[in-house]
């Protein structure tokens, strides 16, 4: 049996691969794996949307075959570099003649990656468009989500969003639209993906937010995921998302030696708890990362601990800060707190990292060796301390 092309709109398919063996997206862990979505949409002038990973290549042009001729392929846009969609570009230009339509920076990444010597290109920029017959193509350049190059390309007609990367999810599925895997699941995937890809961009996201609110989309096709038949969802979830919009919610992380941090953990928790703060306790080391990050995105504060080794924090711990040192999250209330035997330094050097992503700091909490009752009543104290700071604040 082969596979078979969605047809998503009158004309217009989902020709993309489901990868349901990936775990991994450079370092982001993605359990349910993911799928490259490309939209073939057939007008006087055929077109290409995205491609796939360069090993999917066969199954996607099998959806593209029961559709049309691939040779008839007029042309591929090319809406991101980046290989999980631009994998098979090289590929399908094999087969035909067709131009590809790219922003400046989308030229110059394509041809660092392909030989495009001998390839027709078209350079599109924001507010460009491309008449394909009955349709109409426009194009709107977002850098950095997820690359320079970025861009994408609304149907005008039929009044659909083809947002590559933005609004996907890494979520394989055999259902191919929010509605079937239920909306709010989608969302949930949706905001895993938000936070380790793009909580970096939430100013850029809010300006593209702006300039698409003026543009009428009854559909979002990203590249990944589900195709959102809710647009309204995910286009709220992410103003909520780019903006930091906190919740009444701790997010307490740490990894421990000989457990005295971890029950200073346990005993922040329960103080915030006490609080009616909604905690969620993450011991770093049996922990994902990629999880921990969709819990911060929306706290309205983080507490981060570790035991003092070699005058500095654990490497599980180490390990947590550089991810969250490059995602950057805003606006949250941060604490340290941690033990140690004879010289300190992962509490400070923890609250240095806070810092540096300027969040309002706590003074720390150190223990040396083992916590002593009064000192776990401090632990606790300070979990309230922060539960009361974080409904003020939201
Ligand atoms: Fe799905 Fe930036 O690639």
């Amino acid at each position: 049996m082969k596979p078979e092309p969605v047809e998503i709109a009158k004309g217009i398919y989902w020709v993309g691969a489901v990868d349901w063996e990936e775990r991994d997206f450079h370092g982001f862990r993605i359990e349910r794996g993911s799928s490259y979505n490309a939209y073939l949409v057939v007008d006087e002038k055929i077109t290409l949307v995205d491609t796939v990973k360069q090993r999917f290549f066969h199954e996607m042009i099998e959806r593209v075959s029961q559709v049309v001729e691939p040779s008839e392929i007029d042309y591929i846009v090319s809406n991101h570099v980046e290989t999980d969609h631009s994998g098979a570009l090289a590929d399908v230009k094999e087969l035909t003649d067709a131009t590809v339509i790219c922003t400046e920076k989308g030229k110059k990444g394509l041809c660092k990656h392909f030989d495009c010597s001998e390839w027709e290109m078209k350079v599109v920029k924001t507010g460009d468009e491309l008449s394909i017959g009955r349709r109409t193509l426009m194009f709107v350049e977002t850098p950095m989500l997820h690359w320079p190059d970025n861009m994408v390309t609304y149907v005008k007609e039929d009044k659909i969003l083809m947002s590559n990367d933005a609004f996907g999810q890494h979520f394989a599925s055999v259902e191919r639209y929010d509605e079937e895997v239920g909306v709010d699941e989608a969302v949930r995937w949706a905001k895993l993906y938000y936070a380790n890809i793009l909580m970096p961009f939430g100013e850029l996201v809010k300006r593209k937010l702006e300039e698409l609110s003026t543009i009428e989309i009854e559909m979002i096709a990203p590249s990944h995921g589900v195709i959102w038949k809710n647009p309204q969802r995910i286009l709220e979830a992410y103003s909520k998302w780019a903006s930091f919009v906190s919740e009444r919610k701790l997010v307490v992380v740490y990894d421990t030696m000989w457990e005295s941090t971890s029950r200073i953990a346990k005993a922040i928790a329960e103080g915030a708890g006490s609080e009616g703060v909604d905690v969620r306790v993450f011991r770093v080391r049996n922990d994902d990362i990629s999880d921990i990050m969709a819990e911060i995105l929306d706290a309205g504060g983080v507490a981060i601990g570790s035991s003092t080794m070699h005058n500095t924090f654990l490497p599980s711990v180490s390990s947590f800060l550089t991810s969250l040192q490059g995602l950057r999250p805003k606006g949250k209330l941060g604490v340290a707190f941690g033990s140690y035997g004879w010289s300190g330094g992962a509490v400070k050097q923890i609250t240095e990292v806070l810092e540096k992503l300027r969040f309002d700091v706590l003074p720390p909490l150190q223990i040396r060796y083992r916590p002593t009752d009064e000192e776990l009543r401090k632990a606790f104290d300070l979990g309230v301390n922060m539960a009361e700071k974080i409904k003020e604040r939201v």
